[in-house]
């Protein structure tokens, strides 16, 4: 069956969330890569303690994939009321007191939260352009075999977002416009009535700073794939944070920061100290314990790796806890 060349946004959409989509079908991200949640239960750990810091009780996880994080925080405290929304259904193996809402329309009314969307955001689909000699003009694909073709110019709202976030100097540079991403974190910052704090991470890069080329990218299976978006691997790219963080401050939040997740989780675990070698002799459990956390921490700050994702913060109706307390209402920005 031949189909008709598509903008990246809506073929994204249809390969990832149509049906039989990507992310419909089983086993479920984990498959195909490794995020911070399944790295290591210290990624838990410092959402916990983030939560903690903040004196908020309730922790909602946007796209909680198979609700690996959720899983992680419940043996880490059994206090804290959980929710995980996500447009899969909910895991067999979720305990009964962690409430699971299956949904892709938009975020519920979520009261005073800590809110978390860990690897979200690259995955809210996206158009792509490309600079001609005639000008900005969108990019289409074939959705069974990957192959682009040029399609029209953007919308006005497009240019723009382009013209604001992410300028194509050179004929043949190319771009992802973030624009659905900002809305989707707006929307994230408007569930938070009640007050409370949204943190974003993703891979992620700012306007001083954004790939000539773009980023677009897909993985299946753990490798990286050609990206064709027929509904076998998943599709994505880097997030335009700097951009989210406006979109979420005129949404009403009160307070900013954009680190990496490196300096995030040093600030809120602390060093990791390596095991005494003498309780390899007199605790070798404990010393194998402490070994593995070294090398989880490790994996969770490497660079090149998840260390430089961007961890993005902002409050609603306060400032942020400590340790990033320093965020004003303008955004700091400490990458
Ligand atoms: C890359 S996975 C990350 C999963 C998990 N947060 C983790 O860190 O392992 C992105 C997840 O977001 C979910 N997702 C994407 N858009 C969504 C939306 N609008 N509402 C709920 N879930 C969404 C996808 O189904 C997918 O499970």
């Amino acid at each position: 069956m031949l189909v008709d060349p598509v903008g990246w946004r809506e073929a994204t959409e249809r390969a990832l969330y149509g049906e039989d989509g990507f992310y419909l079908r089983d086993p479920g991200p984990a498959a195909h890569f490794r995020t911070s949640a399944h790295a290591s239960p210290l990624f838990a750990a410092a959402v916990a303690a983030l939560a903690d810091s903040a004196g908020l009780r309730r922790v909602v996880d946007v796209g909680a994939g198979r609700g690996e994080l959720l899983l992680a925080l419940r043996a880490l405290d059994d206090g804290l009321a959980l929710v995980g929304v996500e447009v899969a259904g909910r895991p067999r193996d979720l305990p009964d007191d962690v409430t699971w809402l299956h949904e892709l329309g938009g975020l519920p009314d979520l009261g005073s939260a800590l809110l978390v969307a860990n690897e979200w955001l690259d995955n809210v689909p996206v158009d792509v352009v490309v600079r001609t000699e005639e000008g900005t003009r969108l990019v289409r694909v074939d959705p069974e075999t990957g192959e682009e073709s040029l399609g029209g110019e953007p919308s006005q709202v497009d240019l723009d977002w382009l013209d604001r976030w992410w300028p194509l100097r050179e004929v043949g540079d190319r771009a992802e416009i973030g624009r659905p991403r900002d809305e989707a974190w707006a929307q994230a910052i408007g569930s938070l009535p009640g007050g409370g704090v949204a943190l974003a991470v993703d891979y992620h890069h700012v306007r001083a700073g954004r790939p000539p080329t773009g980023t677009l990218t897909a993985y299946r299976a753990g490798r990286l794939v050609p990206a064709v978006p027929d509904g076998s691997c998943d599709i994505t790219s880097h997030v335009a944070l700097d951009a989210c963080s406006a979109a979420g401050t005129a949404a009403g939040a009160t307070a900013t920061v954009l680190t990496d997740q490196r300096h995030a989780l040093s600030a809120l675990l602390g060093e990791v100290e390596r095991p005494r070698p003498d309780l390899a002799r007199t605790a070798p459990a404990d010393y194998l314990l402490g070994l593995s956390r070294g090398g989880e921490l490790a994996e969770l700050t490497e660079t090149g790796g998840l260390g430089d994702f961007g961890w993005l913060l902002q409050s609603v109706g306060g400032r942020l806890p400590p340790p990033f307390m320093t965020g004003d209402r303008e955004g700091s920005h400490r990458l």
